[in-house]
């Protein structure tokens, strides 16, 4: 089997002094969709920035692409092939979508037919500001932008934040679409566990820092007591 996008050991990070991931294995393969889930609080965010070589490791092993990531250095974790969909989405709000997906281009021109393939609503949109467009369209833009960047593994934090879930339906399968197009591993944090584990392949629990569980989504999806527990807002196992 091909090298993992990306393969955490035992990895221990957090915010100065206080440690927030708290000794986690987590591997992400070509063309894999796998979704990380939790309650608020649980440390989702912080193991996406610690991928992204935001948040210091203290302890354990992060490699992406076959390379040992030995210190913080966020530049070189993008150059070995990372995107990363922060909740806030990234975007410049000031620049038009066109301009957007030029920044987000790693080499030469942005493949816009891949772009408008994907989500044929931006087609029209082309010219707008991006912080004219509906909270939908700059999800997309967002995606859109990981999704032509050529990465090798693209993290998206919340896709859904603030979206009508009937949007995050079609958006989700998307992800699942530039995986197979890509070969790119995608790493999804959802709320939404449903719909995450509809096109997730595996996920992974993460409740305070420590990995509960990792399954195959479809076993995740028949947990009736996962499920349950995240509509109640908390997963408690
Ligand atoms: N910049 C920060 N400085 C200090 N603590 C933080 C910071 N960001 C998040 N935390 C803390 O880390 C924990 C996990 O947060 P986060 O990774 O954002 O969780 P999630 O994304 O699962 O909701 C929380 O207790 C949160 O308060
Ligand atoms: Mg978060």
């Amino acid at each position: 089997m091909s090298e993992p996008v990306v393969e955490l050991k035992g990895v221990h990070s957090g915010y100065n002094t206080i440690s927030v991931i708290r000794g986690i294995d987590l591997i992400v393969n070509p063309g894999e969709v796998v979704a990380l889930l939790g309650a608020n609080g649980a440390g989702k965010t912080t193991t996406l920035r610690t991928i992204s070589g935001i948040v210091p490791i203290s302890e354990g092993t992060l490699t992406v692409m076959g390379t040992p990531i030995l210190k913080n250095r966020p530049w070189l974790v993008a150059r070995r092939g990372v995107s990363h969909v922060p909740e806030e989405r990234g975007l410049f709000f000031q620049l038009t979508v066109k301009e957007n997906l030029i920044l987000g281009a790693r080499r030469g021109k942005p493949d816009y037919d891949r772009v408008f393939h994907y989500f044929p609503a931006l087609a029209k949109l082309s010219n707008r500001k991006a912080g004219l467009l509906s909270g939908g369209e700059q999800q997309m833009l967002a995606t859109a932008r990981a999704a032509i960047s050529g990465s090798k593994l693209i993290m998206v934090d919340e896709m859904s934040l603030g979206l009508a879930p009937i949007i995050v339906e079609r958006l989700l399968p998307v992800l699942k679409q530039v995986a197979v197009d890509t070969g790119a591993g995608i790493l999804l944090v959802e709320q939404h566990i449903e719909l995450a584990l509809e096109v997730a392949d595996r996920g992974y629990v993460l409740s305070k820092g420590v990995i509960d569980r990792t399954d195959t989504a479809e076993a995740l999806l028949r947990d009736r007591h996962l499920l349950e527990q995240s509509y109640l807002g908390e997963i408690v196992i």
